[in-house]
């Protein structure tokens, strides 16, 4: 008897939304002390959105979430949950999924947020599997959204030529073919979380004039020694998923690396032995937008008509916590 094929969930629709403003690398040469050949030579990035001042994360999370809803033929009254991945979230409660679901009119549908840095997204879609083969939800509204420029010290050359502002979605449900997530695989250790955070303004360190006058608000970061942890887990999470999946690297059309910085980009590529060509790469255009990055960047590739049926798509992050998580996808 030919072996039944694990049962699966599905993206039946993809978008984003980026603000208007663009911040070029030639405008930060005026804020702080940099380059943009230091810049493009160490991050690859060369512009990032900035989102307005009256927008908050949920803002952001709300035009993505029309835009990908509409590209699925859906209207808000098809799902049934909406997560918001955020690191990012418009208050510390309620969840940015709450106002998300308030501004959608998506009556009384469950929404809430999760936070797993720039990980979120992947550690999204694990959830979303979970929730939709047990059979408690059908069609779930996943969105990462992220609104780092109002997180960063607009003084500090060494965090803020890397961040911008986006949001991404799927849509996601059971699929009934081939396609959808074949494996996932995700970790976390807590123990080195004071390398990536935001330290203020939660129980921690409550909100106060003291902690501000010390940017203790703002988002802080040990750069090299994230870099290093970046490449080392990327590598090991993506193949993990494709070991998982009984795949080899050689099966991999497509690998959607978080974008944090083209260096650890193309690190990982290596790892995976993967020709240019399959590493998808758009940080030159966004900067590190964190868990919007990957479905941005699936958008764009489905958009341009790239992905096929059973195109292996590999997604692989990596974010503040530290987390990492990957998963294998077939299209
Ligand atoms: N312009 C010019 N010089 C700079 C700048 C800048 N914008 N920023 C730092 N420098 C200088 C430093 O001051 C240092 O100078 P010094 O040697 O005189 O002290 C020099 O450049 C080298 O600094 P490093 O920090 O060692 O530079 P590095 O090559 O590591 O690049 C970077 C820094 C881009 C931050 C890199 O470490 C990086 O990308 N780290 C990972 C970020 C990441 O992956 N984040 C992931 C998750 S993000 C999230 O979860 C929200």
């Amino acid at each position: 008897m030919k072996k039944a094929e694990k049962r699966k969930i599905k993206i039946t629709g993809t978008g984003f939304y980026a603000p208007d403003k663009v911040l070029t690398n030639f405008d930060l040469e005026k804020m702080v002390d940099t380059t943009d050949e230091w810049i493009i030579s160490r991050t690859g990035i060369r512009e990032r959105r900035v989102g307005s001042e009256d927008q908050a994360t949920s803002d952001l999370a709300v035009e993505a979430a029309h835009i990908t809803l509409k590209n699925a033929g859906l209207k808000v009254k098809d799902i049934d949950l909406i997560i918001v991945a955020t690191s990012t979230p418009d208050t510390i409660f309620p969840s940015t999924a709450c106002w998300v679901q308030s501004k959608l009119g998506a009556d009384h549908i469950p929404a809430f947020d999760i936070s797993a840095g720039c990980t979120g997204f992947i550690y999204g879609m694990i959830l979303a599997e979970g929730l939709i083969l047990s059979g408690i939800n059908k069609r779930i509204l996943l969105i990462g959204s992220e609104f780092l420029t109002k997180v960063t010290n607009w003084k500090d050359r060494n965090t803020c030529v890397l961040f911008g502002d986006a949001a991404g979605a799927v849509v996601l449900e059971e699929s009934r073919d081939d396609s959808g997530m074949l494996s996932s695989y995700w970790k976390a250790d807590g123990k080195l979380g004071d390398l990536l955070s935001l330290p203020g303004g939660g129980t921690r360190i409550p909100a106060t004039a003291q902690m501000i006058a010390q940017d203790l608000h703002y988002l802080q970061m040990k750069g090299n020694e994230v870099f290093k942890h970046a490449v080392k887990r990327m590598g090991e999470a993506a193949i993990a998923t494709l070991k998982k999946a009984g795949l080899e690297k050689e099966d991999i059309d497509y690998l959607i690396p978080h974008q944090a910085n083209i260096r650890i980009i193309d690190a990982t590529g290596r790892r995976l032995k993967l020709p240019p060509e399959k590493v998808y790469i758009n940080i030159h255009k966004y900067g590190n937008v964190s868990v919007a990055t990957i479905p941005i960047a699936l958008h764009e590739l489905n958009e341009s008509g790239k992905l096929n049926d059973g195109t292996i798509i590999v997604m692989d992050a990596f974010g503040a916590g530290f987390t990492w998580a990957a998963l294998t996808y077939r299209w």
